[in-house]
């Protein structure tokens, strides 16, 4: 079992920030063409310091087990980020303490990084009246 997969599994003992969000400002879905796994992500922002930042995020995923994990790092990791810096944390970094992702893994944190990326383009469209549904380039 290697140092990645033992993060993987405590995390998803107890994932943080799972589930839909009711009271989000921003909602962002992803799909993989590699396994056809889905994920989506809420987001709620605050103002700090004269800055809109994310106050807390959370996320669904149906299917895969290393997209919950790095999902529930990142959504951990972007309390407190701006639009700005929430956008250039790519899936590595979203990975946070789960470790370098191997080869075969890099797109299931891309799918955590594509959904994020779409809540933040969506941050001006009210929930309600977005449905994004794009699919992630292969
Ligand atoms: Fe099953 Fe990704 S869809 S592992
Ligand atoms: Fe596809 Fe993990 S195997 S998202």
């Amino acid at each position: 079992m290697s140092d990645f997969e033992d993060k993987v599994r405590e995390t998803l003992a107890n994932p943080q920030n799972q589930g839909e969000m009711q009271d989000a400002d921003s909602v962002g879905t992803v799909g993989s063409p590699d396994c056809g796994d889905m994920l989506r992500m809420w987001l709620k922002f605050t103002e700090k310091d004269g800055k809109k930042v994310i106050d807390r995020a959370s996320f669904q995923s149906f299917g895969c087990q290393t997209a919950i994990a790095v999902a529930s790092m990142a959504t951990e990791m972007l309390k407190g980020k701006t639009i700005d810096e929430a956008s250039q944390l790519n899936a590595q970094e979203l990975s946070g303490d789960l470790g370098a992702l191997p080869p075969m893994k890099i797109h299931c944190g891309q799918l955590v990084e594509g959904a994020l990326k779409n809540a933040l383009d969506a941050n001006d469209t009210p929930v309600s009246e977005s449905e994004p549904s794009t699919t992630l380039a292969s």
